[in-house]
Parts: structure tokens; C-alpha cells; sequence
């Protein structure tokens, strides 16, 4: 147990606590502020959305133990607040809202944006309120809303935060004061607010490297299968033509030909309200004696200034049955910068499981195409994963799970 002391609403409060519970189960279970309502538990939602030390932060991927001494600022703690007085009363004459779930979130994110933003246009709300997502409303009365207390405090005299249009990094990992040591116990420190910019812009730059340093290794790591109906010499032989791979990965194309096992190019990744667009090398190699090989690659997404390095082996191998083959993948990946809060293990690995289903299904098509007597262009057949069901799996998946552990325990 550890003991955690933070100012909540502007008062101490304090409880000894596991230091793996997050900052929303902290001030629903031990402050009884259930004002902060918890989606995904994954950072995708935004409906924990709280602000530490004045900027939004998502609760639920934020260890209570890393933001000792921070200021704590709960959808409670804004009754008086006279941005989000305006906020509700708009949001309640412009039909923002009806279970009302997500709304604490969109309070605090929305009057960070009327803050902020001196005159944004609505597709600047629009993406400044992506990573808050309503299930029953829709966007149009919840957008008009914050254009709405935006118009009339413009109109009042009233002025956004100067500069504060320009912030990067959507909210500090904790406090921004404190970090949690080896033994778990927080410990008070200082960092400047710049730090979580920084960081993100250095692998940024190696990501314009030409070739990858070889001792690198990446902060996750996870494993996948999968079995093709085609034998082991044409699936290997297959995986030597790089560009016809990359089109059965569906948002991936190359910037040309592979030149001495390097080659250009760029992926599309969309979940929910997220994209991204990674520009990126990557050097490939294979082994013809052990039928392995191995993809080291790294990219950055300029929109939002994130960054990612990725390691990938590949082992083929023959299927249990006649005339299938038995593909081991590795993947191993750090991603950093903005998108980083949403790079949590089983969240990329719920990506990567269907992004490598839709490439399965595409290297059958291809190869049932090629061994019919079909040329090498046959166009494949998922070009885009369906980010929807995606945002909708991962919330089944921890359903199912929570479900499983719940028998299972019986
Ligand atoms: S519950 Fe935190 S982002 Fe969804
Ligand atoms: S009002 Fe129901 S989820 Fe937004």
C-alpha cells in the first residue's frame, strides 16, 4: 500500500491505496467524486477526462501514485466555474446531450478548447473534441454548444489564454511533480511541462534515419499466428516480394521499390476518432536457411507529432495439414508522443490482431489468384480495417473478460 496526497476540488485528500489503481478508481472509490465516469478504461473514451494541474488529463490511464501533490480538478470541483456554467447551460439548450454519460468529460475538454482557442472554426472543435466520444448524441448539439459560449465571451471582450492555441501534448503522464520509484512510493519532483514535447520530438527525428540502429529494443512486445491454405514455398517465395505484401496490409503502401533492403512508405491506422498517418523506413531482411525474417522499421505521424519504432520476425514454417503453411509473427513496437496515451499493450494488440486478419485474408486472395494462373496485381480485398467494430471489440473483448474472470473464479 502507499499512501498518496493530492489536492482535489482544492482540499488534501488522502488514502493508501495499491500503486497500480488509476486516478479515476482514486477519486470515485476513496473521494466518493463519481462525477468521473469511466468508458474503456482504455484512453480512447475520454470520458474520465479530468484536469491535472489545470490540463485535461484521461484518469484512467493515470496512476493515482504519479500525481502526488498535483491539483485536481473533477467535473464536481467546475460547479462554480463560470466557463462551465456557460458550457451547461448551452450544452442543455443545444441537446448536447441525453444519457449524459460522456458529459462530464466533454465539459472539462470543451472548456479547455473555449479557453484556449481564440476564434477556432468548427473543424478545429471538432478535431480539439476528438478524443471525447458520445455514444447517444452525436456531435452537432455538442459542437454548437462550445461555438456558442466561444461566440459570447468573444463577443464580451473576453479573450483565449494567449498561446494557449499552440499546446501539443493533450495532458501530463501524472502531475507533472511526481514520478512513482522502484518500490512504488511517490516521490516529489519538479519536471518542466515542456518535458513530454521533447521526448516526443527525439524519436521523431531518428525516425527520418535511413537506416535503423541495430542494438534497439522495443518497450512491448507480443506474439500472433496464422495459418494459410497455400504451401510453404509459395507463401515464403511471396514474402520476398515487399511491395505486394505491403498492399495486403490494408492503409500501408510503399514510396517505391526496396533498394538494398531498405524501403519507404507510410501506414494509415484509424480507431474511432483517432487516425494517424506514420511516414516511415524500414530495413527488411531473411534468412533462406531458416525461413525467417525480420522488418525494422520507424515512422512519425506529423498531425500529432507521434512517434513509433516497431520490430517484426517472421518465422514460415509448414501448416499441421498438407498444403498449409504456418506463419509466427513477433511484434514489438514503442510508440511515443501524443498518440502514445493511446498505445496501451492491449489496445495496439486488438489493432494488430485485425490488421493482421485483413492481411491473411488478402494473401489468400492473392495467392488463390497467383496459383490460378492470375498475375501478381490482383487488388486486395479489406483495403481499410472497420474502425468502428475495432473501438466495439476491444470493449467486447474486456467484457468477455471481465465475464470469464468472474466464472472462472466460481
Ligand atoms: S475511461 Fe478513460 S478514456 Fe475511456
Ligand atoms: S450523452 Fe450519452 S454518451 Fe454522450
Amino acid at each position: 500500500m502507499n499512501t498518496v496526497t493530492l489536492k482535489v476540488n482544492g482540499k488534501p485528500a488522502s488514502a493508501d491505496i495499491e500503486a497500480r489503481m488509476h486516478l479515476a478508481d482514486f477519486l470515485r472509490d476513496t473521494q466518493n467524486l463519481t462525477g468521473t465516469h469511466i468508458g474503456c478504461e482504455h484512453g480512447v473514451c475520454g470520458a474520465c477526462t479530468i484536469l491535472v494541474d489545470g490540463v485535461p488529463t484521461r484518469s484512467c490511464i493515470t496512476f493515482a501514485v504519479a500525481c502526488e501533490q498535483a491539483e485536481v480538478t473533477t467535473v464536481e470541483g467546475l460547479d462554480a466555474d463560470e466557463v462551465a456554467t456557460e458550457l451547461r447551460a448551452a450544452f442543455s439548450k443545444e441537446h448536447g446531450l441525453q444519457c449524459g454519460y460522456c458529459t462530464p468529460g466533454m465539459i472539462v475538454s470543451a472548456r479547455d478548447v473555449v479557453l484556449r482557442m481564440q476564434e477556432p472554426t468548427e473543424h478545429e472543435i471538432r478535431v480539439a473534441m476528438s478524443g471525447n466520444l458520445c455514444r447517444c448524441t452525436g456531435y452537432v448539439g455538442i459542437v454548437r454548444a462550445i461555438q456558442g459560449v466561444i461566440a459570447a465571451r468573444r463577443a464580451r471582450g473576453i479573450a483565449a489564454i494567449p498561446g494557449g492555441d499552440h499546446r501539443k501534448a493533450l495532458g501530463p503522464a501524472g502531475s507533472g511533480h511526481a514520478t512513482a520509484s522502484a518500490n512504488g512510493t511517490a516521490t516529489r519532483i519538479r519536471t518542466s511541462p515542456a518535458a513530454p514535447a521533447l521526448a516526443a520530438a527525439t524519436p521523431a527525428k531518428a525516425a527520418a534515419a535511413p537506416r535503423q540502429e541495430a542494438d534497439w529494443k522495443p518497450q512491448t512486445t507480443f506474439t500472433e499466428s496464422f495459418v494459410v491454405g497455400h504451401p510453404v514455398d509459395e507463401v515464403w517465395a511471396f514474402f520476398d516480394r515487399i511491395g505486394e505484401v505491403a498492399s495486403c496490409l490494408p492503409g500501408a503502401s510503399l514510396a517505391g521499390e526496396p533498394v538494398d533492403g531498405h524501403v519507404e512508405g507510410q501506414i494509415r491506422i484509424k480507431v474511432g476518432p483517432i487516425s494517424a498517418e506514420f511516414q516511415g523506413v524500414a530495413d527488411v531482411s531473411r534468412d533462406e536457411a531458416t525461413r525467417t525474417g525480420t522488418i525494422n522499421g520507424s515512422g512519425k505521424d506529423k498531425r500529432s507529432n507521434s512517434a513509433t519504432r516497431g520490430l517484426i520476425g517472421y518465422a514460415v514454417k509448414p501448416g499441421d495439414k498438407p498444403g498449409e503453411t504456418r506463419v509466427d509473427v513477433s511484434i514489438g513496437y514503442t510508440l511515443t508522443g501524443v498518440l502514445a496515451q493511446f498505445g496501451r499493450s492491449g489496445l495496439v494488440q486488438d489493432v494488430a490482431g485485425r490488421l493482421i486478419a485483413a492481411f491473411v485474408k488478402n494473401l489468400e486472395a492473392k495467392l488463390s489468384h497467383q496459383s490460378g494462373g492470375g498475375d501478381a496485381e490482383a487488388p486486395p480485398v479489406i483495403t481499410e480495417l472497420d474502425a468502428g467494430s475495432l473501438v466495439s471489440s476491444v470493449i467486447l473483448g474486456r467484457i468477455k473478460r471481465f465475464f470469464a474472470a468472474l466464472f472462472g473464479r466460481r
